[in-house]
Order: C-alpha cells, then sequence, then structure tokens
C-alpha cells in the first residue's frame, strides 16, 4: 500500500483486512515492527487527535515521528501557485512538501478545504497537487473532501459494538454549529457506512445536501455491499429504526464560500442539537457517534454526550489502533 486516501479505494475485503490487523495489534502489540521508521507530519490546518495518535501510533510500533506546522518557528509557506513571493513567506510549499518528505519513510499530510470553489475542493486538487510532490508512502489525513483515518476508526469501533452491517440503519445528521465546517467528514461517512452495506439516512436541512457527486459514489458503493443511501429533511422519518445516529455539521452547500448566505440559512437551525428525543422511535441501543471535536450543548446535548450512547471516545482511541494497522502495512507489508 503506497497511498491511503479513500476509504473507496480498497475493498471491503482488503479493509477488513486492515481491520483484523488493527485488532491484532491492540492484542498483541508489536513494539518493534517499525524500528528505524520515521514518520514526517505536515499539518496545515489544526489538529488534537489525528496530531497525537499519528505520533503515538508510530512509538508504539517501534518508529518515530516529526512534525511540522505553520504555528511553529518554521519560515512562512506560501502555498499559492505561480505567484512572486515579495511578501512575507520566504518557502513555497512546492520546496517544503518534498524536504519534510525526505526526511521520513511515510508522510502525512492534513490540508482542510478553503471553501472557495465546490468543484476544485470534491476533487480534492489542492491535496492531489501535495501528493504529487512526496515520493514516500503518503496518508491523507483530513484534506478538502476525504478523512479516510476517521472513518477506519469508526468502521472498527462499530464491528466492535456488533452494529449491524446488512439491515443497520445509519444515520448521518447534520447538526447546528455557529461556522460553516468543511465537507470532509460527512463526505467520507456516507461513502464509509454505505461500503459497511448499512442503510445510509443523510438527514439535513435544506440548503445542506451533500454534493450529488459524493452521494451518487456512495449510492454505487452501498449497491456493492447491499446497502442504500437516501437524504431527507425530515428528522421523525429519518430517526425511526436508526442503530447509529452520526452527528456533524458542515458547511451550505447551497452557498458554499457564500458565508453570508450561509449563515443566514445557518441561524435559523439552532435546534438541529442532537438530545434524547432524537433517539425515542431509535433502536433502544441506538448509538451516538461523533468525530470530535464536538461542541457541547450545540452540536449535542451534554446528557447524550456523557450518556451511555455516546462512543465518542471509542471512536478516537481507535483512530490510533487503525493508523497502526495502516502504517504497518504501508512500511512493513
Ligand atoms: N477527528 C479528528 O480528526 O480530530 P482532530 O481534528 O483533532 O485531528
Amino acid at each position: 500500500m503506497n497511498r491511503f486516501n479513500d476509504l473507496a479505494d480498497f475493498s471491503v475485503a482488503e479493509i477488513d483486512s486492515l481491520l483484523e490487523l488493527a485488532q491484532r495489534l491492540e492484542r498483541e502489540p508489536e513494539p518493534r515492527a517499525l524500528e528505524g521508521k520515521v514518520m514526517s507530519l505536515l499539518f496545515l490546518s489544526p489538529s488534537l487527535r489525528t496530531l497525537a495518535s499519528f505520533q503515538a501510533a508510530m512509538q508504539r510500533l517501534g518508529g518515530g515521528s516529526f512534525v511540522i506546522s505553520p504555528d511553529m518557528s518554521i519560515h512562512g509557506i506560501e502555498t499559492r501557485p505561480g505567484i512572486v513571493m515579495d511578501g512575507v513567506a520566504a518557502e513555497h510549499i512546492r520546496e517544503a512538501v518534498p524536504v519534510i518528505a525526505s526526511y521520513g519513510d511515510v508522510m502525512g499530510i492534513r490540508a482542510f478545504a478553503e471553501r472557495r470553489s465546490l468543484e476544485t475542493e470534491i476533487a480534492d486538487k489542492e491535496f492531489e497537487e501535495l501528493a504529487d510532490l512526496v515520493d514516500t508512502p503518503l496518508i491523507n489525513m483530513e484534506s478538502a473532501i476525504q478523512h479516510p483515518c476517521q472513518s477506519l476508526a469508526d468502521w472498527k469501533t462499530m464491528d466492535e459494538l456488533e452494529i449491524p452491517r446488512t439491515g443497520g440503519r445509519f444515520v448521518l445528521s447534520w447538526a447546528y454549529h455557529p461556522r460553516p465546517l468543511p465537507l470532509a467528514v460527512p463526505a467520507a461517512t456516507v461513502k464509509m457506512a454505505a461500503m459497511r452495506g448499512m442503510d445510509v439516512v443523510v438527514l439535513r436541512p435544506e440548503g445542506f445536501e451533500l454534493p450529488e457527486p459524493i452521494m451518487a459514489q456512495a449510492r454505487t458503493l452501498a449497491q456493492t455491499s447491499g446497502g442504500s443511501v437516501s437524504e431527507t429533511a425530515e428528522r421523525s422519518e429519518a430517526l425511526q429504526g436508526a442503530h447509529v445516529i452520526y452527528a456533524k455539521s458542515w458547511t451550505s452547500t447551497q452557498h458554499y464560500g457564500n458565508r453570508a448566505g450561509d449563515q443566514a440559512l445557518r441561524e435559523e437551525l439552532v435546534d438541529w442539537c442532537v438530545d434524547e428525543p432524537w433517539f425515542e422511535t431509535a433502536q433502544a441501543d441506538c448509538r451516538f457517534m461523533h468525530c470530535l471535536p464536538v461542541r457541547r450543548g450545540v452540536v449535542v446535548a451534554d446528557r447524550v454526550l456523557d450518556g451511555p450512547r455516546s462512543v465518542v471516545l471509542a471512536e478516537a482511541r481507535n483512530r490510533m489502533y487503525a493508523q497502526m494497522a495502516v502504517l504497518h502495512r504501508m512500511l512493513k507489508g
């Protein structure tokens, strides 16, 4: 494996094999498996879990890692193509990325969407341009439209909880947030649940539809796995019989890149905060999932987040084991 960019690049059998490896590494640690190997971590966007879990994963496997981010005392990095660099930035990303990659055996890059062009960001052009500069194995640590490490950890979490694949109802629900957030997690999540063979319902207010190319890809994946994908704004209909309510806020696709238009829609939607009544017609043991970080009392009520339905800490912990499996497969074969 040379690239870990999109779960949909793999078959379900390949994902199951990665998840078996993750379980094995959790049960039977291999503290020398990646001895002498180095991971370079380039964070152009903020993180807690991804940063800490990759460092911990490399260390647990006997390797090492280093982090580069614009917050550190590095030269200012210019990312715009074709620019005359007569401003503050002293280094261009076109040199920085291959230099950083050359110090490691595997590289991870995080670069969120700038939310300027939906078409460019669905095509993940910025990340792909960076990926072209890397000649080591590369892991997408969240780009404009992908977050495969989160999806692999979420799949592992659902398997451990014995949440059904075929016949399991997975509701990916939009939730209120004061700011427009990227599409990477919802796009990756709808595809992950579809590949897992679940009946996936995207519950979102009007104006927050997921982009059609993402929904079309999810429908195709669902067909192969025996699941289904639908989209609705009707909360009561969506939540009936749910095994999982996965909350996430995202930007308005109707007003993509238009902060004022997004805000006007969003400010009417503060009641999209997941709370106990959302679970009334769901399965009795319906779980609450979220990738974190999450805003308490905004995205989800404390009593849900702190209650027995919530599996957010298991999802976060599984990031480390899922990534250990990816690193092991990439660097050890
Ligand atoms: N879920 C996730 O990627 O968390 P961080 O943004 O903290 O890395």
